[in-house]
């Protein structure tokens, strides 16, 4: 028996994949329709074991279509959006696309949900939208930090942001909002900081670090984000924002690479300084109590456990990130050859 009917978009996607087959899994009686543009972060072999679900159903498209997403909506109960342009550094070398993705693409589903009387919409956004923190200091993020995004990456996630809450407040769209600090984990693609760590490391290349490398980031395992949206699918309140971040104790780039470092066995002469990268925020820190008390969250996974078991699932899985790898080889000079 099908129950609810939900539209995930970038559900091929880092966060999506490991979402969809979280609530694949949590809800088998619902039917998933999952919506991706398959650009190059999108992976369909990341969702192979699940193509044939009886309740799972993938549309290849992109959220800025207007006609398909009118078409898509009719009947959806709830939507969870990931689909998004969402690397920093690929926002600085090519703004656009980010812009019109991440800010005309929300407004499209925003429409739509508007029109078929969508019962939840829910906005997936980082907390990189509040800028940066001192890297000295102890504050954190709270839901009442005022926005200020620093990269066109986080420009346009805020720019998003405000347009849900103002089709909450204008047209009474029944929206929740989470903003959540970087995850890690399976299916994660290998450019980002932490798969390129380990992937170059299986290989016996060395690990690119960003400037002095103190720069601190609030890494959350994936499973419990996922965990985190579906607490707020069943228990959030219609306007709100939650926040969700992963560490109790700061942890600059630099001990995290040494974590990775010594869990894989190498030593750290395998650390290859370059040159930082323009607008780089220093630390991002979120502070999750109201989520915790609002919905009983809170990350279960301990950074050291959530690394050995990504570095394990890396290892175990190289038919996975080695055409992705070689497929994106162009990117990977221009950001990372160029700085050395
Ligand atoms: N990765 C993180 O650490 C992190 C942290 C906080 C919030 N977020 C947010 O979570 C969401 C997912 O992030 P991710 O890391 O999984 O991203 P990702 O880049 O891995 O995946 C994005 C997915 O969206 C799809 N997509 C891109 N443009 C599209 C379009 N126009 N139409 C349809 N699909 C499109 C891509 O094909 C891809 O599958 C994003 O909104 C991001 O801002 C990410």
């Amino acid at each position: 028996m099908q129950n609810k009917t939900i539209l995930v978009t970038g559900g091929a996607g880092f966060i999506g994949s490991n979402f969809v087959h979280y609530y694949l899994e949590n809800h088998p009686e619902d039917k998933l329709i999952n919506l991706d543009l398959l650009t190059y972060a999108g992976n369909l072999s990341t969702l192979k074991d699940i193509e044939n679900h009886p309740n799972y159903v993938f549309v290849h498209g992109d959220i800025r279509d207007r006609q398909l997403v009118d078409k898509i909506m009719e009947g959806v109960d709830t939507v969870v959006h990931f689909a998004a342009e969402s690397h920093v550094d690929r926002s600085i070398m090519e703004p656009a696309v980010f812009l019109d993705t991440n800010v005309m693409g929300t407004q499209v589903l925003l429409d739509g949900a508007l029109k078929h009387k969508i019962k939840r919409f829910h906005h997936i956004s980082t907390d990189e939208v509040f800028g940066a923190l001192d890297l000295n200091s102890s504050t954190k993020f709270t839901e009442n930090t005022p926005y200020n995004p620093h990269s066109p990456y986080s420009a346009s996630k805020a720019a998003s942001d405000h347009l849900v809450r103002a089709y909450g407040d204008t047209y009474s769209l029944p929206f929740t909002l989470s903003n959540c600090s970087n995850n890690y984990g399976e299916h994660h693609f290998p450019e980002k900081m932490i798969p390129l760590a380990i992937t170059n490391l299986i290989d016996d290349k060395k690990v690119p670090v960003y400037g002095d490398g103190l720069y601190v980031r609030d890494w959350l395992y994936v499973q419990d984000h996922c965990k985190g949206i579906d607490l707020i699918l069943e228990n959030g309140e219609v306007g709100k924002t939650y926040l969700f971040g992963g560490l109790y104790k700061d942890v600059n780039n630099l001990d995290l690479i040494k974590i990775i470092l010594k869990i894989m066995n190498k030593d750290e002469s395998m650390i290859e300084f370059i040159k930082d990268r323009p607008g780089h925020d220093r630390r991002y820190s979120v502070d999750f109590s109201e989520t915790e008390k609002a919905l009983n969250w809170r990350p279960s996974v301990d950074l050291e456990e959530g690394l050995r078991k990504t570095i394990s699932w890396y290892q175990a899985n190289e038919a996975w990130w080695r055409p992705l790898k070689e497929a994106n080889v162009g990117y990977f000079n221009k950001q990372y050859s160029e700085r050395k």
